[in-house]
């Protein structure tokens, strides 16, 4: 029987290409499925710095129960997290879940597409799986690409900036206008674009509010974006 899951993307760097592994995956591997993707406004931006505009649409194809809701198109009061309450979905899933959105569940809060969705899930006996990007200790985030100042010479004549597909570099990267693509790295003859992992310390209150929702009513919490395929494969 054909699976039906909705997916919830906030904007978290973290996590965020596993998250596309996984469901790329979910999509070969359970050949019946269909992924309904819901994106916040933050993960809009940062899928596109990250250059995953393309994967998302052939992870969520774009039919119906497959199509891909941007927050930014709609509106404030939800209505398409109606559909949470009509028995369409087996499984709502929210990978990665930025500490913003953690903390929007933990305190009842349904104000964004995302948690609005996670509200109506369970008030339509959805099955909820969160996976938090900041659970305990220090994780290592992917950044986007960022020019390395110490590196940069400042050349008048800038391959990266000049190539540029969307004029996001100035002296600087623009990361609203960035696509992630990654031509300017490969441009630079000094080597001084940079992206990739750093380290950050998790806030005790965000450890706290990943204890609170592991304690809530239909959420699971799952450690790593991963152990998604088995929760499916278990509905
Ligand atoms: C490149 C980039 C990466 C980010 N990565 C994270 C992250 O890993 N975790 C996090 O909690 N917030 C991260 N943020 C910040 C969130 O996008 C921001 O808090 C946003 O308001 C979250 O909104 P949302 O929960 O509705 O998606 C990142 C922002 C940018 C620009």
């Amino acid at each position: 029987m054909t699976k039906t899951i909705a997916w919830g993307i906030t904007g978290a760097g973290h996590f965020l290409n596993r998250s596309f592994s996984v469901f790329k995956e979910l999509r070969s591997e359970i050949g019946d499925i269909r992924i309904n993707t819901f994106l916040s406004s933050a993960a809009e931006e940062v899928i596109r710095m990250y250059g995953l505009e393309n994967d998302l649409s052939l992870i969520s194809g774009g039919d119906y129960l497959e199509e891909i809701f941007l927050e930014s198109q709609q509106g404030k009061s939800w209505p398409k997290t109606g559909r949470f309450l009509l028995d369409k979905y087996d499984a709502l899933v929210i990978t990665p879940a930025t500490s913003n959105t953690v903390s929007k569940i933990a305190h009842g809060t349904a104000d964004s597409l995302v948690s609005n969705a996670v509200a109506q899930a369970v008030k339509g006996g959805v099955p909820v799986f969160v996976v938090p990007v900041d659970i305990a200790g220090v994780v290592v985030s992917e950044l986007p690409f960022g020019i390395a100042r110490e590196i940069c010479q400042k050349c008048e004549d800038c391959p990266p900036r000049e190539n540029c597909p969307n004029n996001a570099i100035t002296d600087q990267i623009e990361l609203l206008e960035c696509e992630g693509c990654g031509i300017c790295k490969d441009l630079c003859n000094y080597n001084a674009i940079k992206g990739g992992p750093v380290e950050l310390k998790v806030r005790d209150i965000d450890t706290r509010n990943v204890e609170i929702i592991k304690e809530l009513e239909g959420i699971t919490v799952l450690e790593e974006p991963e152990d998604i395929t088995s929760a499916i494969r278990d509905l």
